[in-house]
């Protein structure tokens, strides 16, 4: 846990981040499944993921480290998460990102998700959230 906390807090501003009884309890929540991806014998990056309802299920976070990014780790973590979505007939993916994260935005619109609406002051830090979401009956 404290691997998958190191890289939380490298990846996202005090605030954003998590701490490591939230990120404990999204791991060990029954409804959640944590991927990670190895290079070079470390843990590169993860994504946690959490069915929500019978139709939806969320994006709690997917952290991918400076020096792994732009070579496909959030695009393999995200590819697996939709498709254990998928197989137990979800139809909808949903996660919540920073507005001032024009990175996350560009992946995730590159996979398809949409700008639904926008919740201010939803981060410790003030800061707002979009809330994207990605059918999978639109989108395949
Ligand atoms: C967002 C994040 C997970 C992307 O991971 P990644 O491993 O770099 O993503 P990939 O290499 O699979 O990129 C897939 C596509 O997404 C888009 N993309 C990813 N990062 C981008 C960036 N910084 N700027 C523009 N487009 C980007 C591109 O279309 C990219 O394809 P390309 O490299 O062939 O152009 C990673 O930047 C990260 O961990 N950031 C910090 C944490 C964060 O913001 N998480 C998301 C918010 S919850």
């Amino acid at each position: 846990m404290k691997t998958l906390l190191k890289i939380d807090q490298e990846c996202f501003p005090p605030g954003v981040s998590y701490n490591l009884e939230e990120l404990t309890e999204f791991v060990r929540h029954p409804s959640s499944r944590t991927w990670v991806v190895e290079a070079e014998g470390a843990v590169g990056g993860f994504l946690i993921a959490h069915r929500d309802s019978p139709a939806s299920a969320h994006i709690i976070t997917i952290d991918v480290l400076e020096k792994w990014r732009r070579q496909g780790m959030g695009n393999l973590l995200i590819y697996v998460a939709e498709n254990w979505a998928i197989r137990r007939g979800l139809r909808r993916m949903v996660l919540e990102t920073s507005e001032q994260n024009s990175a996350a935005q560009r992946f995730y619109r590159a996979r398809g998700y949409r700008h639904v609406r926008t919740i201010p002051h939803y981060y410790s830090d003030g800061s707002a959230a979009w809330v994207m979401t990605k059918d999978f009956d639109a989108a395949r």
